[in-house]
């Protein structure tokens, strides 16, 4: 059976992901060894997820770290389109967006897309989505940002300063260019033609409140590309720098290929799930495994198919020589799926109830990262 074509788009994801040849399509560039020795000249060990190469390809980081050396500080810009419950591939670029947060001393914009999920789903209300919003704002704040530097904007709501940049910046984008950049149709409705304007405003907003021009970097997976791609021409039109990006890859589902994804719920692991569907999702896994321990022991598995070894690879085993351990006794058949897959859940469990203790506190601390307007 042919594999299937790789759809790569803000609301899409599916087929077998060639990150090579995305570079080459969005017209993006590789994080090169030389890259990341200018990064560890500022945060000194690298961070497993540049390490790794889960943040793969960039556009003007070097750029970026050169004004930050020259001076200037920048502000980090990410987001979420609320559309139901977090998964733990969100929090893949949310936790290094973190670390940057940390080692830069840097501002995040935090954008919450609660209208870009109204209208995108047919079915959806505003006020779904803005509770959405809330719920999701929870795991935000659980994954530690800094609460004096850190500031959520939460669309629906926003109006002022949002409005008026999205339309300045409306301006600056043709129909043409957003419908060949995001295939919009005839039949696509008015506000999502409009939407990319306003997912562009974050990149600026800085930049607007304090009169000086302020570089932005937006960490995101590879996904956002298109929206960076419009804003990027529309920016000097408007007097301001270009934004860089830096992007990672997508975390698998616990399925057969694919991203983790909400609309595949078994293959996805929520952060509010309870420890017992973890275990159960965990457990029936696909994975890189022989049918029987026999096989395996005889034959290996292959790590490099296998959703339980990419959740240790991107998330769960910091230590790089164990990684490489856990690599070579799955191909040698020194492991069976059974005990990685028990190991797995042990540490996915124990990160949740952390990450739901933390949720649970944050409950009275969403005003405290709101963004007010000045
Ligand atoms: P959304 O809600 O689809 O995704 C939120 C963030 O998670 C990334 N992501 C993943 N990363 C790793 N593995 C996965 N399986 C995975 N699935 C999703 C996305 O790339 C994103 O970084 N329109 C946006 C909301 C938004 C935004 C932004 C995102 C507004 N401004 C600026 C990033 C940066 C959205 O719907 O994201």
């Amino acid at each position: 059976m042919p594999n299937e074509e790789m759809v790569v788009t803000p609301w899409k994801v599916s087929g077998e992901i060639d990150y090579e040849k995305l570079i080459q399509e969005f017209g993006t560039q590789p994080i090169t060894d030389e890259l990341l020795e200018k990064i560890k000249k500022h945060t000194g060990e690298l961070h497993l997820q540049l390490r790794r190469r889960i943040f793969f390809s960039h556009r003007d980081l070097d750029w970026i770290l050169d004004m930050y050396e020259a001076g200037h500080r920048f502000v980090l810009y990410t987001g979420r389109g609320p559309s139901g419950p977090v998964h733990i591939g969100h929090l893949v670029p949310w936790i290094f967006t973190k670390h940057l947060q940390d080692v830069f001393g840097a501002k995040l914009y935090f954008q919450m897309t609660d209208d870009e999920k109204f209208l995108i789903h047919p079915e959806f209300t505003l006020e779904r989505t803005n509770r959405i919003a809330y719920d999701n704002a929870l795991d935000v704040i659980a994954t530690g940002f800094d609460p004096k530097r850190t500031f959520i904007i939460m669309d629906s709501e926003q109006g002022g300063i949002l409005y008026r940049l999205a339309v300045q910046v409306a301006k600056r984008i043709t129909f043409s260019t957003v419908k060949a950049v995001f295939g919009f149709e005839e039949s696509s409705n008015i506000g999502i033609i409009f939407f990319p304007a306003v997912q562009a405003v974050p990149c600026f907003i800085e930049s607007a409140i304090t009169g000086e021009n302020t570089p932005c970097l937006i960490p995101a997976a590879i996904d956002q590309d298109p929206y960076w791609r419009v804003t990027r021409d529309a920016a000097p039109k408007l007097g301001y720098y270009k934004p860089a990006q830096i992007h990672c890859k997508f975390l698998p589902g616990l399925g057969k290929g694919g991203k983790m994804s909400a609309s595949l719920p078994e293959t996805c692991i929520f952060t509010t799930d309870p420890p017992e569907v973890v275990d159960r999702k965990i457990w029936n896994a696909f994975t890189g495994g022989r049918p029987t321990a026999r096989e395996q022991r005889l034959h290996g598995g292959d790590p490099s198919i296998c959703p339980i070894y990419y959740y240790y690879y991107y998330l769960f085993e910091d230590d790089d020589s164990k990684m490489k351990n856990l690599a070579e006794d799955c191909r040698n058949g020194e492991i069976l799926c059974g005990e990685c897959k028990l190991k797995l859940a042990e540490r996915v469990k124990r990160f949740l109830a952390e990450h739901q203790r933390r949720r649970e506190e944050a409950r009275n601390r969403i005003e405290e990262y709101k963004f007010k307007e000045p």
